[in-house]
């Protein structure tokens, strides 16, 4: 692996590379067997979704069309604010769809109980939700995933996507970050 000058801020690595590989390529699968034939369209929510966005796409092998939203609750800190904004709206019509919604990390679950409501009142037909990761232990708002790759536990991860001020997004694997990185 390249070196880089992140991993010294890194406290454990959750899940690696190939780890992260293969339970992609196994919800791609999943999603495949169900949205076979059908013609879904992928919502990935930005920044987040990124890496995981553009390699579930391709695992799923679907004819399918992709979106992207961009939606804001953290405001750089580590806990959410619970108020969520659009910073980036979406480009076309989402009447009739069935659609994918595909997320970095399910934690409060603010970010997506704000974005089904958004989009059902959009006209959706339906919704699926597919996260990278699921915190399950910090929900607020009654919501499930329908596709999560990991549980994780209540720790502050980055990496694959994830950040914490907006950096750490491209490490290839998932980590918790040493907390005195965000208490400094
Ligand atoms: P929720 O609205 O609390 O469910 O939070 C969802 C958003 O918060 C995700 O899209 C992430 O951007 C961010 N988030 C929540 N937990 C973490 C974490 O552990 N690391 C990095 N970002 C996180
Ligand atoms: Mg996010």
């Amino acid at each position: 692996m390249a070196k880089n000058n992140m991993d010294q801020d890194i406290l454990k690595i959750l899940y690696t590379e190939d780890e992260i590989k293969e339970r992609v390529n196994e919800m791609g699968r999943e999603l495949y067997e169900r949205f076979q034939g059908e013609e879904p369209l992928f919502v990935g929510v930005l920044n987040g979704c990124f890496m995981f966005m553009a390699d579930l796409v391709r695992a799923t092998g679907l004819k399918s069309e992709l979106e992207f939203i961009g939606l804001s609750s953290y405001k750089d800190a580590t806990k959410s604010s619970g108020v969520v904004q659009i910073t980036r709206d979406m480009q076309r019509d989402i009447t009739g769809r069935d659609l994918i919604i595909v997320e970095d990390i399910l934690d409060s679950g603010n970010t997506l109980a704000f974005l089904s409501k958004y989009l059902m009142s959009k006209g959706a037909r339906s919704i699926t939700i597919a996260t990278l990761l699921d915190k399950p232990s910090r929900r607020q708002k009654a919501i499930t995933a329908d596709y999560a790759g990991f549980i994780v536990p209540d720790e502050f991860v980055v990496g694959y996507g994830l950040d914490y001020a907006q950096m750490y997004r491209n490490l290839p694997y998932i980590g918790v970050l040493k907390p005195e990185v965000y208490t400094k």
